[in-house]
């Protein structure tokens, strides 16, 4: 007598009421998008004027220029560059990412040592971990002097949209 094996049924998998599936599919939107998006770390709020010479900074002369100079008032480095439109940036050396001091990097642009975070020259966010641009103070220019206003201030982020204003 000869048997022949006939091979087992597909099983088919268990389904997950969908009713259960909604709330976990609920949590991890919201675990990723808390992920995704981490909030800039500021710096304290400083307020008052300080006056900047600008005598003898050649590096300001041209279009893509950047030097960073100590402010007093401020208690770190304030950067100051020229757009390719020829008007002046005055923005905070602190990095919205972890509070590292960001430098006039070679070329045109400006870079933290800390996670290689990049901003433009006017201070928007170009790529690295850094969440939002850098802070841009409000200054007036009278001939060579140029007086910054640290209770103005306005942070973008990486998008380029304002996030905190004054
Ligand atoms: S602190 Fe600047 S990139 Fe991390």
């Amino acid at each position: 007598m000869e048997y022949t094996k006939t091979p087992p049924l597909p099983r088919e998998a268990p389904k997950m009421p969908t009713r259960r599936l909604l709330p976990l599919l609920l949590f991890f939107t919201l675990i990723s998008s808390c992920a995704q998006k981490p909030k800039p770390v500021l710096p304290p709020k400083v307020t008052g004027t300080e006056t900047f010479s600008l005598v003898s900074q050649w590096m300001l002369d041209n279009p893509g220029g950047a030097i960073a100079i100590t402010s007093e008032t401020l208690g770190r480095t304030l950067l100051i560059t020229r757009d390719k439109k020829g008007e002046l940036h005055t923005l905070d050396s602190w990095c919205p990412h972890q509070g590292c001091s960001v430098s006039p990097a070679q070329g045109d642009h400006l870079e933290c040592p800390c996670h290689i975070s990049k901003f433009s020259i006017e201070g928007g966010h170009i790529s690295g971990p850094a969440p939002a641009g850098l802070i841009e103070y409000a200054h007036v220019q009278q001939g060579d002097e140029l007086t910054v206003d640290f209770s103005d201030r306005t942070l973008r982020d990486a998008n380029g949209i304002v996030i905190v204003e004054k």
